[in-house]
């Protein structure tokens, strides 16, 4: 009897992206260790805390993929891209990597809507609400670094960016959590 409850072609597309979930992890421990060297501690601090948010999202589709009874390939992770030549350009490359896994995980949304998947299709709302979150939060980092002047921020400013990065909370609170009550 087969209990596999996953099309190949989603089994496929969703045992990728538990691999970019791998590769976004590799990725942000990568930047996190370049801030770090550079004396960034506090924003090395938080690349590290997401870089754990990023393994988290990886066991998820795991674990899926597992539950729906169809079989995981663990694949190799690539390397990570080349470090940052600055604190403004290390944000920029956060927020295209955030945007960059949006959109693959809308191609497999549209995916599972087309094969009327309705379960994988449930499952992936999570992530695209989580995704709205990541790109906030890289939205946030962005604004921080331009105010402070961006590739011209002082030294005091880049100290007090990593000093507030060393206790941002890991989500970003989203518009539509907002209320007037409790904006
Ligand atoms: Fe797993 Fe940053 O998205």
């Amino acid at each position: 009897m087969n209990t596999n409850r996953l099309s190949e072609t989603l089994r496929t597309s969703l045992n990728d992206q538990m691999t970019k979930e791998a590769h976004a992890s590799q990725i942000y421990i990568s930047y996190a260790s370049w801030a770090a060297s550079e004396g960034y501690d506090g924003i090395a601090n938080f690349l590290f805390r997401h870089a754990q948010e990023e393994r988290n999202h990886m066991i998820k589709f795991l674990e899926y993929i597992i539950e729906r009874g169809a079989k995981v390939k663990v694949d190799a992770i690539p390397a990570p891209p080349a470090d940052p030549v600055s604190v403004q350009d290390c944000f920029e490359k956060v927020f295209e990597q955030e945007i960059g896994n949006t959109e693959s995980i809308y191609k497999i949304v549209k995916q599972s809507f087309d094969e009327a998947d309705w379960a994988t299709w449930h499952f992936l709302q999570w992530f695209v609400k989580e995704q709205t979150e990541e790109e906030t939060l890289a939205l946030n980092l962005l604004d921080k670094i331009k105010v402070a002047g961006g590739e011209k921020a002082s030294g005091s400013a880049l100290y007090s960016i990593d000093r507030d990065l060393a206790q941002e909370p890991d989500e970003a609170k989203l518009a539509e959590e907002k209320t007037a009550m409790n904006p």
